[in-house]
């Protein structure tokens, strides 16, 4: 039997809940579907950061470079550990040493969810470059806590690193409806916006069956709430990807159903699949949080794994328990409960 070598890092608050849903979602599906997925559990998080001083043992890259992918819940607990330390020191650092350049964020409406915007039909894939431009972590601080202290923080883009992003962009597009938005903010930032839109326009000619238009990100945010039915595939730099995924994730009804793949196209290292949100602190530990991005995350790491049958099977599942109510509205059903409706929905099929 085909055996898959998970990485599981639960991390802080409601990451652990959500790894332990999705888990047992997978694990359902792989018995179904025969093949196997065995996991090690890895506890990097902020509590292990305040007892060894680490968030993961020296040598963590090497451990996680063999596994076959990386399921991850999420990081950070603020009140303890600075996000500064916890997030450079545990999931930033595994994206750019596993090349995972291009970060996948399906935003779409389930039946049965209330989206504030109520659009019918929202579907868009957002494609978010994941190991360079604003968060190369490159800068300073001087004078500090002085009066002339200044704080620099430098956005690196490389041409290899934008044109494989825009390039992903313009390949899922065509696989797609066709349409991409390309986002920048080139009227402001002259120098790597400008070369972001430049690379675009260069791409453009081999892709002549893709419809691209530029937009500005401020544009694009207030267009994906005004007409999210214009687009279809959006490629943006890390921040602005960062922020517009936020975004699609409250349209879709909220950050309990954004999914994300940080992959590495290349499959030269492992990728890793995460919800887009974060440890969510101020629910941890009521069991109320949304499993279904972490689920559908998991979905996702099927898929890349090559078993695409298991993951369609999810994908089924996730509508059909959001169609009967489950798990629609923040806070009501709780964690078990819409763990307990999909695994019932995926053994009922
Ligand atoms: P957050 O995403 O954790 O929470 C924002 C809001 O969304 C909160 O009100 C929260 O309750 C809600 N929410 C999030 N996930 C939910 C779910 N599954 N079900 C129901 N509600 C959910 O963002 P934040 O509060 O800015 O960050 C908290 C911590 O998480 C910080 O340390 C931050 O840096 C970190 N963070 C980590 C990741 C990651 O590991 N990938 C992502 C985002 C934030
Ligand atoms: C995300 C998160 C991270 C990011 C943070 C926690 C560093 O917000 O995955 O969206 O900005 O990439
Ligand atoms: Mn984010």
């Amino acid at each position: 039997m085909k055996t898959h070598k998970i990485a599981l890092i639960p991390g802080d608050g409601i990451g652990r809940d959500v790894t332990d849903a999705a888990w047992a979602v997978l694990q359902t599906v792989a018995t179904n579907s025969g093949f196997a997925l065995e996991s090690t559990q890895f506890p990097w998080s902020c509590a292990f950061y305040k007892q060894t001083g680490r968030m993961m043992p020296e040598d963590g890259i090497e451990t996680l470079r063999s596994f076959d992918a990386i399921l991850l819940g999420a990081v950070g607990w603020p009140a303890e550990v600075p996000d500064s330390v916890s997030l450079h020191g545990l999931l930033l650092p595994i994206r750019k040493a596993f090349v995972q350049y291009a970060n996948i964020r399906p935003h779409r409406l389930l039946p049965g969810v209330q989206g504030p915007l109520k659009a019918e039909g929202f579907d868009i894939l957002c494609i978010r470059e994941n190991t360079e431009g604003e968060y190369s972590g490159a800068g300073g601080r001087v004078h500090q806590g002085m009066d002339n202290e200044v704080a620099v923080e430098t956005s690196i883009f490389t041409r290899k690193g934008v044109e494989r992003i825009i390039r992903f962009g313009f390949e899922q597009a065509r696989a797609r409806r066709g349409k991409l938005a390309s986002v920048t903010k080139s009227n402001a930032q002259k120098y790597s916006m400008v070369f972001w839109d430049e690379i675009t326009k260069q791409l453009a000619t081999e892709y002549p069956d893709v419809e691209v238009t530029s937009y500005h990100v401020d544009a694009l945010a207030a267009r994906m709430v005004m007409a999210p039915e214009s687009l279809d595939v959006i490629v943006a730099s890390n921040l602005f990807g960062d922020i517009l995924t936020d975004l699609g994730a409250a349209i879709q009804g909220g950050l309990g159903f954004a999914a994300s793949a940080n992959i590495n196209p290349d499959r030269s290292a492992p990728s890793m699949f995460e919800p887009v949100h974060g440890s969510a602190p101020d629910i941890a530990g009521k069991g109320i949080a949304n499993p279904m991005a972490t689920i559908w995350s998991g979905a996702m790491m099927l898929d890349h794994l090559g078993e695409r049958d298991a993951a369609a099977r999810i994908m089924e599942a996730l509508p059909a328990v959001t169609a009967k109510g489950i798990g629609t509205t923040p806070g009501k059903d709780s964690t078990d409960t819409i763990t307990a409706a999909v695994i019932a929905a995926l053994t009922a099929e």
